[in-house]
Formats: C-alpha cells, sequence, structure tokens
C-alpha cells in the first residue's frame, strides 16, 4: 500500500488493518510548478495507491505518475483507493459550452487503475460508479459508521438538507434508531442556498444533521440556522467529506452548530469518525481476479 504524505495517517491506518505493507510516495515539486513522483520498489504483483482527491487537480495528476511508476516496477494489479473522489458532482452538461468532468476523470482513473474504491461518491445521476469509471470500481457507504456515531448522541432527529439525501439519511437514522426528516434546498450559487425545514414535532429539541459532503458549508449554516429558529436547542453536524476551510467551521459555530464531526477521508480539524475499517474490509474481501496477482492489498 502506498500513499502519499496528505492521506499518510489513514493509509497507514488501513494497512494495519489489512496487516499491510504501507510504503511513502515520494514527492517534489519543481520551482516551475511540476511534479516529480518516486515510488519505493513494489515486490507485490498487486499494490494499491491511497490519496485523497480534494483540491484534486495537481494531486490527480500525480496519481497518475505514481501509478505509471507502480506499473513500470512490474505490479500487474493496482487499486486506487481514494478516500474521497473529487469531480463526481459535475455528472452532467448544466449549461451548453460545459464539459461533461465526471466522464473525464472517471475515464482517466478506468486506464490507469484496475480497481477503484472510494467513500460515499456523490452519485445522484448514476446508480453505480462503474458507470463512470470503466474498471472493478466502487463506492461504499459511510451511513453504518456515521448511523453508529449517532446512536450514542441522545438526538430526537436525523437531517438530511435536502431531497436527493433521503435514502443516505434513513439508512444513518434507521441504524442510529432516531426518527428523521429531509429538508428542501434551493441553490441558486456557489454561496447562494435556501434551506426549507419540514415540521419536527414538538417534543424535539436536538438534532444531528448529517450530509455527505460539505465543500463552502453554506448548506450547514441554512440548515443550521432554520433548525435553531424553531426551537431546537442542540444542532449537531456530522459529515462524510469535509473540504471548507477553518473560516467556516467558525461561521458554522456562529449559526449554532455545537458539534461538528467529519470522517478522516479528508483530513480537516473536525476529522472524529475514521474509514480505515470499511475500507480494510472492503480491501480484503474483493480477491484479485488475476491469478499471479498476490500482494499487500
Ligand atoms: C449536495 O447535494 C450535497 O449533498 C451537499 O449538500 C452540498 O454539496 C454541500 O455544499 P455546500 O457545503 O457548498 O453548501
Amino acid at each position: 500500500m502506498h500513499s502519499f504524505e496528505d492521506t499518510r495517517p489513514l493509509a497507514r491506518a488501513v494497512a494495519e488493518e489489512m496487516g499491510a505493507v504501507h510504503r511513502d510516495i515520494e514527492l517534489h515539486h519543481f520551482p516551475d510548478g511540476e511534479s516529480r513522483v518516486r515510488v519505493r520498489s513494489a515486490e507485490n504483483a498487486r499494490a494499491a495507491i491511497v490519496r485523497s482527491l480534494d483540491r484534486p487537480n495537481g494531486k490527480f495528476l500525480e496519481v497518475l505518475f505514481a501509478a505509471d511508476a507502480l506499473r513500470r516496477c512490474g505490479v500487474e494489479e493496482l487499486v486506487f483507493v481514494t478516500p474521497y473522489l473529487a469531480y463526481m458532482r459535475q455528472d452532467a452538461v448544466f449549461r451548453d459550452g460545459e464539459a461533461l468532468s465526471q466522464r473525464v476523470v472517471g475515464e482517466l482513473l478506468g486506464r490507469a487503475f484496475d480497481e477503484v474504491v472510494t467513500v460515499e461518491a456523490h452519485l445522484h445521476r448514476i446508480r453505480e460508479l462503474s458507470e463512470v469509471v470503466p474498471c472493478r470500481s466502487r463506492s461504499i457507504s459511510a451511513a453504518p459508521i456515521i448511523g453508529e456515531w449517532c446512536r450514542s448522541g441522545g438526538y430526537d432527529v436525523v437531517v438530511g438538507p435536502d431531497l436527493e439525501s433521503e435514502p443516505w439519511v434513513r439508512q444513518v437514522a434507521e441504524i442510529a434508531g432516531v426518527r428523521w426528516v429531509v429538508c428542501e434546498k434551493i441553490r441558486s450559487g456557489d454561496r447562494s442556498v435556501e434551506v426549507e425545514v419540514p415540521r419536527l414535532g414538538d417534543s424535539a429539541r436536538s438534532a444531528l444533521l448529517v450530509d455527505d459532503i460539505a465543500s463552502t458549508g453554506v448548506t450547514l449554516v441554512r440548515a443550521t440556522e432554520k433548525l435553531r429558529s424553531r426551537g431546537i436547542d442542540r444542532v449537531d453536524a456530522a459529515i462524510v467529506h469535509a473540504l471548507f476551510d477553518d473560516a467556516i467551521a467558525t461561521q458554522l459555530r456562529k449559526a449554532g452548530v455545537e458539534r461538528l464531526v467529519s470522517t478522516d477521508t479528508v483530513a480537516h480539524a473536525s476529522n472524529a469518525i475514521s474509514v480505515a475499517g470499511i475500507l480494510a474490509q472492503e480491501l480484503v474481501s474483493s480477491p484479485p481476479p488475476h491469478p499471479h496477482a498476490t500482494g499487500d492489498v
């Protein structure tokens, strides 16, 4: 299992869970902005690269370089473990002249890797990741670990930010054994969002907001404001991929979020729930199809 520095703590934890060897990928940034990637020798025919693709543009190219380097070392079965996979929300040509970015990213990964594993890819218009990443690719759900975390929180209701989140929110809430609702969201710009909260019942005093991604954090801010205005005394938030910076975390607290937690798919100050276990389990339970491709993942 080979990792870049930005995803190293999670990669080490996954390797440890699996009893696999972990190796650092060496990365050098030249003064002109180019990157040089160097892998430590790979003794096995099957190997994995671990890297999250938050702030994706430079990282993506470096991952492709690392894939090329491992192939040159003789790796036959190459797995990309990307706890956060970017560009999955750009899944349609929303306005004339735009690229279908999700497809471009998916096809490049499908060509470079034999297998791609991610967590909670944002798939609205397609059902399976393999429809856009043409190899043995799949997205695993973080609902079980978020639901388990929520179980001991004493919440009256679990709240999803938009109608599309319903199946996921229901799954989290059922695992936690808590009632759930979803809001209606209207987005008119990157940072311009309106959220309508449905009836919560008179007895509801504490709520856990859950979402797969918080990017600008505006969705969470608006939903929190609405929940507070409805008499909810305690609003906490649990998200899978925390992509926002510290300034937004401050705004969230000002809006009334008491506790903010995220999974470690993206390294962030709010990380409190690890995906290492579910990733390791997924990798162990997917044996290599190639008979000679035994290795460290
Ligand atoms: C949207 O469908 C997602 O589930 C999130 O609600 C959205 O990406 C959050 O974005 P932001 O934090 O920028 O409001």
